[in-house]
């Protein structure tokens, strides 16, 4: 109980000191919000080392608050992170919830790879079916298993993964935000997806490959 009891205090005192630290400088405009975001991770991390031992019910409530609304708002962002990559004569396809899209545009060509997140299968089988094509040749519309429209696939919440290749699972513990987030990883799964685009002859840049997380 005394253990729990200081290190609540340590934890508030780091929360504390640090947010104090931040006011002076905080700015009062968006212009330098790529500074502000990171002083809030690094804040949000703090928080979570306290784990259990946040302040009142009502703060935790409006915190929680705070970040659903951010994180709401940082989701709608990063969907729009593919925009210099984006299709040009193909749509949009969507985004799998609980996984992520791979894409590429080559020329007019839009490739793009569904990819589940671990725990998550997918609706379909599509073993043989590494990526969803939009050429010339399907009419600049998506060739997908979800007849006429922009959805590749669907991530269900699955105990055994039967549905696709290896390579379209993220790995436990590297779910699409996680290896969005980390340049190895982030560099591996675009790598592994350059190769298979080579084996059906389509030639693309690992710079202008694009994962959006669902
Ligand atoms: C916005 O913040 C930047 C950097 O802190 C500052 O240079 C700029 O003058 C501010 N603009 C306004 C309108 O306050
Ligand atoms: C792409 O589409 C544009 C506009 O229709 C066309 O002018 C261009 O030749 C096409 N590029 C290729 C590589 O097919």
């Amino acid at each position: 109980m005394a253990l729990k009891g200081n290190l609540f205090w340590i934890c508030s005192l780091a929360v504390l000191s640090s947010s104090a630290a931040q006011d002076e400088t905080l700015p009062k405009n968006c212009s330098s919000q790529t500074q502000l975001l990171e002083r809030l991770s690094a804040d949000v991390k703090v928080a979570l080392e306290c784990g259990e031992n946040l302040p009142s019910a009502q703060q935790s409530a409006a915190l929680l608050l705070s970040l659903r609304n951010l994180a709401d708002s940082l989701h709608k962002q990063q969907l729009k992170d593919c925009q210099s990559a984006e299709p040009k004569k193909c749509p949009e396809a969507e985004v799998p919830s609980n996984g992520g899209l791979l894409c590429v545009s080559v020329a007019n060509n839009t490739y793009c790879k569904p990819l589940c997140n671990y725990g998550y299968d997918f609706g379909f089988i599509r073993s043989s079916r590494l990526f969803d094509v939009c050429t010339e040749q399907t009419g600049y519309k998506w060739s997908t298993q979800y007849i006429g429209g922009n959805k590749l696939a669907v991530c269900n919440k699955a105990p055994i993964r039967i549905g696709g290749a290896k390579s379209a699972y993220f790995p436990e513990d590297q779910d699409c935000l996680t290896t969005k987030s980390t340049s190895e990883l982030h560099s591996s799964i675009i790598t592994t997806f350059i190769s298979e685009l080579k084996k059906e002859g389509i030639e693309a840049e690992l710079q202008d490959v694009c994962l959006l997380c669902g």
